[in-house]
């Protein structure tokens, strides 16, 4: 979809996969970064459980709450007037039983004014899927390597590389297809399974770590700007250097004060 100004519906993305038009997902976290991004004409901001290392500091998404996720998305979300805005629904959020990833996802929406949730998981949780968007709750999958099983798997590891593990990935894809979900986010797979995966689906696939054939792709924004510079990802292409940039404004900040420098007249008041 050219980046115009009709604000984009979860349908919407679902026909872009028949129109042939690549989707493009990004995180945001907060009002500004969000603003920037719909701005540039971004087609889904992913307020993503990412939050939990880049926001808060942890080594995982593990510890991220509801109410932590239910805040960045209702500051991103005046910031954003056409893109598509999806909550990340964090770890034990939505597992527990039906009821409670009603409930949950039900506060995304209404607390968080997202249009729609994100879920990892595959036929485990379709009839939560379902039951969600019988009650008006755009449903995003997420499957592959799902960062919420990381203890798990013992690490972030590409998952899809053993045929059996190959197998089982499309029948997930099958299943929360079938369930109803508008797209779905395939993560760290080899790209010859994920564009097997596209190929076969009916609704886009948006890619992370899973090579170029994905109907979409999405990136954590901070990988993106270049601000979380402690990690290095080879899946990542940095289009900003901030945290180089961060570094050298704020020594220099501390420079201009130090010298007497900042403030000049000009920045001073009668
Ligand atoms: O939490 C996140 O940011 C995500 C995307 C990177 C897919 O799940």
């Amino acid at each position: 979809m050219p980046a115009g100004k009709s604000p984009v519906t979860a349908s919407e993305i679902f026909k872009m996969k028949n129109r042939g038009e690549k989707i493009t997902a990004l995180t945001a976290y907060d009002a500004t970064f969000a603003r920037l991004e719909d701005e540039a004409g971004i087609d889904i901001i992913l307020v993503g459980d990412s939050l939990g290392m880049v926001i808060q500091g942890h080594k995982d998404t593990i510890p991220v709450t509801l109410d932590d996720m239910i805040y960045h998305c209702r500051a991103c979300s005046r910031g954003v007037e056409r893109a598509l805005l999806v909550a990340d629904m964090p770890f034990m959020s939505y597992q527990a039983s039906v009821e409670q990833a009603l409930l949950n996802a039900g506060r995304c929406l209404k607390e968080g004014r997202v249009q729609a949730v994100k879920l990892e998981g595959g036929e485990a949780i379709a009839e939560t899927i379902r039951r969600l968007i019988e009650v008006g709750i755009p449903v995003m999958g997420h499957i592959g390597m799902q960062p919420q099983m990381v203890n798990v798997y013992g690490g972030y590891r590409l998952q899809g590389r053993k045929s059996f593990e190959a197998e089982r990935i499309i029948h997930n894809a099958e299943a929360v297809q079938d369930a109803g979900v508008f797209s779905i986010v395939l993560e760290k797979i080899p790209k010859g399974l994920a564009g097997e995966i596209t190929k076969r689906l009916k609704i886009p696939t948006i890619g992370i770590a899973a090579g170029p054939d994905c109907d979409g792709q999405i990136l954590v924004n901070y990988d993106l700007f270049g601000l979380a510079d402690q990690y290095k990802f080879k899946f990542v292409r940095k289009y900003l250097e901030m945290a180089r940039d961060v570094r050298e404004a704020v020594k220099k900040y501390g420079e201009d004060i130090r010298s007497g420098n900042f403030p000049s007249e000009a920045e001073s008041f009668e």
